[in-house]
């Protein structure tokens, strides 16, 4: 992809189309075990508990839930989503599990359908970084919509493995000079930003205590994972694609696997799928 801010529309014939088949491919089970590490932040969620899964996806903190309740017959869990096609594969998850789980479409910010002190526990995650302001909008909901005493659980990346290969790739295939790859969310991997947000959602900072967690994800084969990756986020800085990257796209792909391979964490699994180690920060609230 290039900027969005740029109007170049060069584009290496070798860069693959960013279709949402090939992000999960990507992604690989990291929603899930980003999700995982941070319900288990708040365990054991009792028999009686009434959960938010804000901006709940296809059901990754959902899941996470279900998983980890030993009495499933007697909680309640609300899916709220503003995309209508994440919530039509939440519901079909949902009736395929038997999930007590009842799937809105709101804005997260604007949950108007939902009487303030309803939940025990609400979960936020891979959540608050895609929402406008920080999210918040959402986290004043969440205060509003929590009883006393409950509590709600949000996570950033404290570390991701694949952003310096790609700056790497970049600064040793590109002229001098050429913009650095920036992540977006590069501010979120600060511990105190996101404690931060969350206060000005509403909770008290003696309310909020956060952790690091180790997150393996694991995803596809190396060659392919360096392709994606350097399609997906190579031509995002202000300069977009050059013209030179398609001659120089061989080298970069192999920049990019050698950075990899010297992450902290890294295997190559005995089926040539990659294992990487991220670092997840998980906040926890208390009303
Ligand atoms: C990165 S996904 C994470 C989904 C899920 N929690 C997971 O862990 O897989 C972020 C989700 O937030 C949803 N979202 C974005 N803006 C929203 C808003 N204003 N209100 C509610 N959901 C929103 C998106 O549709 C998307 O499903």
């Amino acid at each position: 992809m290039n900027n969005p801010g740029s109007d170049k529309t060069f584009k290496p014939p070798q860069a693959l189309a960013p279709t949402p088949q090939l992000y999960d491919e990507l992604v690989g089970d990291g929603m899930e075990n980003l999700a995982k590490a941070t319900v288990a932040e708040i365990l054991p969620i009792n028999s009686g508990s009434v959960i938010l899964d804000d901006g709940c996806g296809t059901g990754a903190g959902t899941t996470a839930v279900f998983d980890a309740v030993t009495d499933k017959s007697n909680i309640t869990i609300k899916g709220v989503d503003i995309h209508e096609g994440a919530l039509e594969v939440y519901k079909k998850k949902a009736a395929e599990h038997q999930w007590p789980a009842e799937a809105i479409k709101a804005d997260a910010a604007k949950l108007d359908s939902i009487n303030d002190d309803t939940f025990t526990h609400v979960i936020g995650t891979a959540f608050l970084f895609v929402l406008p302001e920080d999210g918040v909008g959402s986290i004043k909901e969440i205060h509003r919509t929590l009883k006393p005493g409950g509590v709600a659980v949000f996570n950033s990346w404290a570390h991701v493995p694949n952003m310096d290969p790609l700056r790497v790739a970049s600064a040793k295939t590109r002229p001098e000079g050429t913009p650095e790859i920036r992540g977006g969310m590069d501010k979120w991997e600060d511990s105190a930003f996101l404690r931060g947000v969350i206060e000005k959602g509403g909770f008290a900072s003696d309310k909020i205590t956060m952790t690091k967690r180790d997150v393996y994800v694991t995803a596809t084969t190396i060659q392919r994972y360096a392709t994606m990756l350097w399609s997906f986020i190579g031509g995002t800085t202000k300069a977009g694609w050059l013209e030179s990257d398609a001659e120089k796209w061989d080298e970069a792909i192999e920049i990019v696997k050698a950075e990899l391979r010297k992450a902290d964490g890294f295997k190559e699994l005995d089926d040539g799928r990659l294992r990487l180690k991220f670092v997840a920060n998980i906040a926890v609230a208390t009303k």
